[in-house]
C-alpha cells in the first residue's frame, strides 16, 4: 500500500516557505490571530488558504459564500483568488470577529466581500428564498449545523459548483475509534451522511484539519 507523506511541521513549514507568498494583511491577520491564543485554531491553515485560492482560479469561481467568518483570513485569501467582478459573502455571528474582519478588508481595499452579521442558517434561509446560487461554498462554522449548512447548500450552487466543508478529519480523530466525544462523532456523523449523498461527487483531501470538496453532480 503506498504510504503518504507524515507531514511534519517542519516539512509544513517548507512547503509555505515554498508556495505562493502571503500578503502583508495575510500576515497581519494571523498575527491578530496568535495573539488570541486558543482562538487561533479557528483560523484555517495556510496551506488550506492556498489551496482554496488555487481552487478558485481554476474553476473560474467568481461568486462566494463563506459560513464562518472569523476575523477574516479565509474570506481574504479566497476574495483576493476572485476575478475584479467577483463577489464574497460571508457570514458569522459573531460582531466582535466581524468587525475586526472588516479592518483587515479595508485594510487591504478588498471590496468584493460582504459581510452578514447573524446565525447563519437565517441567512442561508434569506439567501435561498431570494433563489442566489453560488459557484462555491466553504462552510467552516458550528459544527452541530454541518449537516443543515450541506442541506441547504446543495440547493444554493450551480450545477458543476463547489461545496467545501472544513474540519473533517477533526485532528486525525474521525479514525480513531476509542475517541467517542461529542464533536468527534458530530463529524463523523456529518461525514457518513455526505458519504450516503448522490447529489455530489466528494473527496477528502489531507490538508489542515481535512477539506472535503463535493462537486453538485
Ligand atoms: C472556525 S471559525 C471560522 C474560521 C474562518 N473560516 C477562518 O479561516 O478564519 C467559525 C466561525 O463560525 C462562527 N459561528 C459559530 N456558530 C455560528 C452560527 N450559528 N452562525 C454564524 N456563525 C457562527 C464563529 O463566530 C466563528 O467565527
Amino acid at each position: 500500500m503506498p504510504k503518504n507523506i507524515d507531514l511534519t511541521d517542519n516539512l509544513e513549514k517548507y512547503i509555505i516557505d515554498h508556495s505562493e507568498n502571503m500578503t502583508d494583511i495575510q500576515k497581519e491577520i494571523i498575527d491578530h490571530n496568535t495573539s488570541l491564543g486558543d482562538q487561533k485554531r479557528l483560523q484555517i491553515s495556510i496551506s488550506q488558504a492556498q489551496f482554496l485560492q488555487t481552487i478558485i482560479k481554476i474553476s473560474n469561481t467568481k461568486k462566494i459564500l463563506e459560513v464562518g467568518s472569523f476575523t477574516g483570513f479565509s474570506a481574504l485569501s479566497m476574495a483576493s483568488a476572485l476575478p475584479s467582478d467577483g463577489i464574497l459573502i460571508s457570514l458569522d455571528k459573531n460582531f466582535e470577529f466581524c468587525n475586526k474582519a472588516k479592518s483587515f478588508y479595508e485594510k487591504a481595499k478588498e471590496k468584493k466581500i460582504k459581510q452578514i452579521i447573524k446565525p447563519a442558517m437565517d441567512s442561508l434561509k434569506e439567501l435561498n428564498n431570494s433563489n442566489q446560487k453560488f459557484d462555491l461554498i466553504f462552510i467552516d462554522a458550528d459544527k452541530e449545523n454541518y449537516i443543515n449548512y450541506f442541506d441547504i447548500s446543495i440547493n444554493m450552487v450551480v450545477s458543476g459548483g463547489l461545496i467545501i466543508i472544513d474540519n473533517v478529519l477533526w485532528h486525525g480523530e474521525v479514525s480513531d475509534k476509542s475517541k467517542n466525544d461529542k464533536f468527534t462523532n458530530i463529524i463523523r456523523e456529518f461525514n457518513d451522511h455526505l458519504k450516503k449523498d448522490n447529489r455530489v461527487t466528494k473527496n477528502i483531501i489531507p490538508i489542515g484539519d481535512g477539506l472535503t470538496i463535493c462537486i453538485k453532480k
